[in-house]
């Protein structure tokens, strides 16, 4: 190596230091964390209450999809609301704690102004702490911010974290910090994933899920 490169090397070795120091670069947010038990039962399907299950939702390989058109109905009779095919976890009710939702999702191209993920439950007049919606192949906080570009037909692991008493939320994809802030309060919450067709929803709205952990800080 001539003195040139070595103080190349070098440098790139001091930035990698300090940008790792400073937080940057992937984490692996399950740690203090335990994983709780899940099996079917903790799966609840929410899907148009007037189509049977596998036209709106199937499981092979480990990979759980999610689809739902906007001219559906709504998961139960009596509702009023837009047409989804969700899946609530449920077992894991929580009013305190930490708690952690980790999974690999994909979200199919065309998807748009759906609700892919929630941590239902706030104080009124908002039904849920958050809300990652899917508009045109970004991935946003509610409306904003966007916390991912490009999210179309690939794989990420997404990691949201909710601090019940410290009315925090943290997503975080592949291992990066992209939303940091506050909850909307509350006293009953638990997770959902899938798609829950919001206002300006494209015809079809698809998601896939995989490795769901429901997770509770130590
Ligand atoms: C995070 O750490 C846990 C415990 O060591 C491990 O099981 C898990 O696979 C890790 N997750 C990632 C995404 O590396």
């Amino acid at each position: 190596m001539n003195s040139r490169t070595c103080l190349v090397t070098y440098i790139s070795f001091v930035f990698l230091f300090v940008y790792k120091a400073m937080g940057g670069g992937p984490i692996n947010t399950t740690t203090g964390f335990v994983a709780q038990p899940l099996d079917q039962s903790n799966f609840h399907i929410q899907k148009p209450y007037n189509v049977p299950l596998n036209q709106r939702y199937s499981f092979s390989n480990g990979v759980h999809k999610l689809w739902v058109l906007k001219t559906d109905k709504p998961h139960s009779k009596n509702s009023k609301t837009l047409p989804r095919t969700e899946i609530r976890f449920q077992g894991y009710d929580y009013s305190s704690g930490v708690w952690q939702f980790e999974a690999y999702g994909y979200v199919h191209h065309g998807t748009s102004g759906v609700c892919i993920m929630q941590i239902f439950g706030s104080k009124p007049p908002s039904a849920t702490t958050t809300m990652l919606r899917v508009d045109h192949n970004k991935l946003t906080y509610y409306r904003n911010p966007v916390i991912f570009s490009n999210i179309y037909d690939k794989w990420f692991r997404l990691n949201v974290i909710h601090d019940v008493e410290g009315n925090n939320v943290q997503v975080y994809i592949d291992g990066v910090l992209k939303y940091d802030g506050p909850g909307r309060g509350g006293r009953s919450h638990y997770f959902k994933c899938g798609v829950y067709s919001q206002q300006d929803a494209s015809f079809h709205m698809e998601s896939h899920w995989k490795d769901i952990k429901v997770l509770k800080k130590a």
